[in-house]
């Protein structure tokens, strides 16, 4: 028998097995997991997966920030309010969330009966945890006659204390929808709040949190890239801070950043988001160059480190063991869910 030790969260090595040998054997990999306790792998992640699929009833849903293996495995591959609907619809009884914490967590609060997986529950968001609960109180009992719009990306917590949700997709539609004259406070992400401002020309008192991704692409790289390629376009995440947008010839959520490069007659694009979105765009144009923006450090590309958290390994294992499951307190559930069911009826 071939065995193997890996890292909990690296690719197995097969390169040194030949195919005859690989498939001849009946292989394990050893598993340094979490807990230090021992695990084994079957060789064809991809077939188990699928057959726990059916034994469970589950359903794999994708963020597009995912590695390129779990958005090839999913069910559904999404931008977060695209995967709040799947999540909202499903009749699956298991979901796996291939995402971060706060997204399998309004999986949650949508499906109070169903079994909701997340592959590392420490994937986190950086976005999420510069929104305090306790600190967010105050400042919301410091703005006395707001109506709170919070951006999916945050805790259950802040969840309950708004009134409604939004994502990158329906941010503009939503705010444009309240009355003229109601105060609105906007959290988590101020640099998406200036951009639903700009868009909507409403004035709103924003929370200062923002996403560390989106937040160190480097406008200076940005602009040198842009005079290498003078036929590329950028295309940026409103999340992304003022001085990147306003290079971009595009902005949009994932989604729209996807259905943008594929509409788009331009044959080379700057991406300045995750660049997980990257495969899904190469998938459906590979003639068309996509660039990843590059951060303001050494790195050539920016990944998210709390999505890249996930792996197909830790899918496997969520999906064999049931666990890490995602629960809440049911008063916080019940209270975020408002919040939430108003976004998907006014989207
Ligand atoms: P969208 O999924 O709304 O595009 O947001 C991107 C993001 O940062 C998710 O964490
Ligand atoms: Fe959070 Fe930013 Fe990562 Fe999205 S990309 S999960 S907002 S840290």
């Amino acid at each position: 028998m071939v065995k193997q030790t890996i890292i909990l969260g690296r690719r197995p090595d097969f390169s040194s097995l030949d195919i005859g040998e690989a498939l001849s054997t009946v292989f394990t990999t050893t598993l340094s997991y979490q807990n230090s306790t021992q695990s084994t792998l079957p060789i064809d992640l991809f077939a188990a997966i699928h057959a726990l699929k059916q034994e469970l009833n589950a359903v794999i849903l994708a963020h597009y920030y995912q590695d390129p293996d779990i958005q090839d495995i999913a069910d559904y591959i999404g931008d977060s309010l695209g995967l709040a609907q799947q999540a909202a619809s499903t009749t699956a009884d298991v979901i796996v969330f291939a995402g971060v914490h706060f997204m399998a967590e309004t999986a949650q609060i949508l499906n109070p009966h169903k079994l909701v997986l997340l592959p590392d529950l420490n994937a986190g968001c950086s976005l999420a945890d510069s929104c305090p609960p306790k600190e967010f109180a105050q400042f919301k009992a410091a703005h006395p006659n707001h109506i709170v719009v919070s951006y999916v990306n945050c805790t259950a917590e802040i969840k309950a204390m708004s009134d409604i949700i939004c994502t990158s997709s329906n941010a503009v539609k939503l705010v444009q929808q309240i009355p003229a004259d109601q105060p609105i406070i906007f959290a988590p992400d101020r640099n998406l709040g200036r951009y639903v401002m700009e868009q909507t020309g409403r004035e709103m008192v924003l929370w200062q949190g923002s996403c560390m991704v989106h937040e160190t692409f480097s406008e200076k790289k940005i602009v040198q890239l842009q005079i290498q390629h003078p036929n590329a376009e950028v295309i940026a995440h409103p999340e992304c801070e003022p001085a990147v947008l306003r290079h971009a010839h595009y902005i949009g959520s994932t989604t729209a950043l996807l259905n943008y490069s594929k509409s788009s007659a331009s044959s080379i694009f700057i991406v300045a988001t995750e660049p997980g979105i990257i495969h899904q765009m190469e998938k459906y144009a590979p003639e068309k160059i996509f660039i990843p923006a590059p951060p303001m450090n050494q790195c050539a590309c920016n990944e998210c480190p709390h999505m890249r958290l996930n792996t197909l390994e830790k899918l496997y294992l969520a999906m064999r063991d049931r666990s890490p499951e995602i629960t809440l307190p049911e008063a916080i559930r019940l209270a975020a869910l408002k919040p939430i069911q108003r976004m998907l009826e006014m989207s």
